[in-house]
């Protein structure tokens, strides 16, 4: 009996898994899948009431279970943000998720903002390390609140957690019979952590002699995705700018409520997995959010708990519904975010 741990979180994070979990729990009954959901109350609320974001014990927890459903950390109320530091990025960090997997694939070209683009010319999948980088709070301010301020951010690049990255995206490519894996850094401008990035880039490319392996600078690699998405299957990056481009990415999927991702260490039989927009105070509560990137979620997640070919029904089941206009309003519909997922179950179970 697959155990999933659910973990809503704050803001739309809520309201968007209650949606997955309909589409989930709809398929369970149809399929028989045994799923068993433990709903966990990580997030703003808890800590502003008992001060406590994630104990160890609870992190440790979350190992035992078959996969983590995540919907967002953030809430104004918080404004140091700490609590999501502590739970998401503390879960990537101690669960060591160094897969942060953000397909981005264009469903329906109606949504695509860039011109004359199709569904075949948007189908890349970026591979974002998740472990390190300028996300560890290596660093330390000096002199604080005086003109003599001194704010130190460093950036951590182990040889380790950077070909385990890049050795993930050349798998990934070799598996699925894709041909070009690009790897994106700025190392004309960081001499040092980068450099490291092209040496183990060139190195693990060998290994892969089948598949091209490409290089650009993260500025020259924005710019291509917008002026030719079609030149991407796989991009490896670095964990800020692969932040910074899935946010783009998502863009031109359709937007940011169509973007979904897992959080992996398949070595470790760990995934969690999120939609890639966060809590969304400003329409939070209001039946407004898109769900549809918590709903491509659980079909990753269903797909890693080996259930491939529902995550290919529920990625259908999406494209129908944009092509009916079946969405929420920033997508120029007028459902509401229960109403598209009442939806994709209705689709599903045609
Ligand atoms: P955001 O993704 O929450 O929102 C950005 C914009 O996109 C907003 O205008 C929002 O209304 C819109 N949007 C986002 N998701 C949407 C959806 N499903 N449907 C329709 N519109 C949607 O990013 P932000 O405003 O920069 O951050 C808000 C909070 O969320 C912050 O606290 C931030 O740190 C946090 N955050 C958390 C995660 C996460 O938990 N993985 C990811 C990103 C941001
Ligand atoms: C994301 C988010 C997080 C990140 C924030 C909330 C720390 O933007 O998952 O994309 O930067 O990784
Ligand atoms: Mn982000």
């Amino acid at each position: 009996m697959p155990h999933v741990a659910v973990i809503p979180g704050d803001g739309i994070g809520r309201e968007v898994l209650d949606e997955g979990l309909k589409v989930l729990r709809a398929l369970d009954a149809r399929h028989g899948l045994d799923l068993r959901f433990t709903h966990l109350p990580y997030g703003a609320d808890r800590y502003l009431s008992t001060g406590l974001t994630i104990t160890p014990e609870e992190m440790a927890g979350l190992r035992e279970y078959d996969a983590v459903y995540l919907g967002a950390l953030g809430d104004p109320r918080v404004p140091s943000n700490v609590h999501a530091k502590d739970i998401l990025l503390g879960m990537r960090f101690q669960l060591d998720l160094y897969i942060n997997l953000r397909p981005c694939v264009l469903l329906d070209e109606r949504y695509c903002p860039l011109k004359d683009r199709r569904p075949e010319d948007v189908r890349f999948t970026v591979f974002r390390e998740n472990t390190e980088g300028l996300y560890t709070g290596i660093g330390g301010q000096f002199k604080r609140d005086t003109a003599d301020e001194v704010a130190i951010e460093a950036e951590l690049n182990t040889r380790k957690g950077v070909e385990r990255i890049i050795r993930a995206a050349f798998e990934h490519a070799r598996s699925r019979g894709l041909k070009r894996v690009c790897m994106s850094d700025k190392s004309n401008a960081m001499r040092h952590g980068h450099d490291l990035w092209q040496r183990v880039f060139k190195l693990v490319a060998a290994e892969y002699p089948t598949i091209k392996a490409s290089h650009l600078y993260v500025d020259a690699l924005v710019m291509e995705m917008v002026r030719a998405p079609d030149r991407f299957d796989v991009i490896v990056t670095n964990n800020l700018f692969g932040d910074i481009v899935t946010d783009l990415g998502a863009q031109i999927q359709g937007g940011i409520g169509l973007a979904a991702s897992g959080n992996l260490n398949p070595e470790a039989g760990i995934g969690m997995f999120e939609p890639v927009h966060g809590s969304a105070p400003d329409i939070a509560g209001q039946g407004l959010a898109n769900p549809l990137a918590a709903v491509l979620s659980a079909g990753m997640m269903l797909s890693w708990l080996g259930h491939v070919e529902l995550e290919r029904q529920i990625e259908d089941a999406v494209r129908v519904a944009l092509n009916d206009g079946l969405v929420t309003r920033e997508l120029g519909g007028s459902l509401s975010t229960s109403q598209v997922g009442d939806a994709i179950v209705a689709i599903l179970s045609r």
